[in-house]
């Protein structure tokens, strides 16, 4: 069985939603805190054991790139004045992993996204993590499915269960639950309408996926918004293969939304020692102004 070395991490969103923010600068460069979104991703795939990213990225990304490489000016300045331990800071970024880019030229949906990555990835099994999904786990998220693809010998699914009124968020699995919090899967919905499901299993944006998935994903049809949806590939791969979720264990924050956004900024924010009182004694002042 080959190990997983390589995650796809799908960049090429306009990230409309956080407009006016992401009007010239990308959405995965937002901070949490003090450290851009996609740093948080890329340290989970690291923390994961995988060293190799593609990235899969569109016009106007270039940041992305630059955040991962050296920052030269930056660093020798820092150097100069002595500060070594902040231009370590900007350093460790760049030597982190090696990231490989990709374009998506067009913005035909998460499916097609993930195929832009074939060249890049080949003939091996591989990690996918979407950018708006952040997971604060002990054990990294990605660690935790990797275990599960060695055990079944097969792709998988993150799940995490979530309120009825919120499944048409999310691309949704049921199947026969092998142990316990592993399924294998017979149907995956994108989005599914109210009433569509019981089941309220999501997938919150991470995936280890067999080579396979790539000719699923040339044989799927644009599905949900008119786009080649990646929930619809696998759907394929469950038939005619085999498809694993299991419900990982952490807290995970959908930075794409603003609210998820902001909850992630307090949580994160809480955990670092150096910032913790602080935070504290401003979240009184403004619960006690907001009585
Ligand atoms: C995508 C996927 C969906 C998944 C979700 C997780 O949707 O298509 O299956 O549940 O990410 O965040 P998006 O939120 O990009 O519309």
């Amino acid at each position: 069985m080959k190990k997983i070395r390589k995650a796809v991490i799908p960049a090429a969103g306009l990230g409309t939603r956080f407009l006016p923010a992401t009007k010239s600068i990308p959405k995965e460069m937002i901070p949490i805190v003090d450290t851009p979104m996609i740093q948080l991703i890329v340290e989970e795939v690291v923390k994961s054991g995988i060293e190799e990213i593609v990235l899969i990225t569109a016009r106007n990304k270039g940041e992305i790139e630059d955040h991962f490489d050296y920052a030269f000016e930056v660093e020798t300045t820092l150097d100069r004045k002595g500060k070594t331990e902040l231009a370590d800071v900007s350093r460790r970024i760049a030597k982190m992993c090696n990231i490989i880019s990709i374009r998506q030229k067009n913005p035909l949906g998460l499916g097609h996204a993930v195929l832009c990555a074939e060249a890049a990835i080949g003939d091996e099994p591989f990690a996918v993590l979407l950018g708006d999904d952040l997971v604060d786990a002990v054990i990294p998220c990605t660690k935790q499915l990797i275990d599960i693809y060695e055990k079944h010998k097969a792709s998988v699914v993150g799940v995490m269960e979530v309120p009825a009124e919120e499944t048409s968020k999310y691309g949704i699995v049921s199947g026969r639950e092998v142990e316990s919090g592993t399924w294998k899967i017979d149907q995956l919905i994108e989005k599914p309408a109210p009433g569509q499901t019981q089941s309220r299993l999501a997938i919150p944006g991470r995936y280890i996926l067999t080579p396979n998935i790539f000719d699923c994903l040339r044989r799927t049809k644009p599905g949900s918004g008119g786009e080649i949806q990646l929930t619809d590939a696998l759907q394929l791969l469950a038939s005619e293969d085999a498809l694993y979720a299991h419900r990982f264990q952490g807290t995970r924050y959908d930075t794409g939304d603003r609210v998820g956004f902001i909850d992630a900024t307090i949580s994160y924010a809480l955990k670092r020692p150096e910032l913790r009182d602080a935070v504290k004694l401003i979240m009184k002042k403004h619960l006690g102004e907001s009585q």
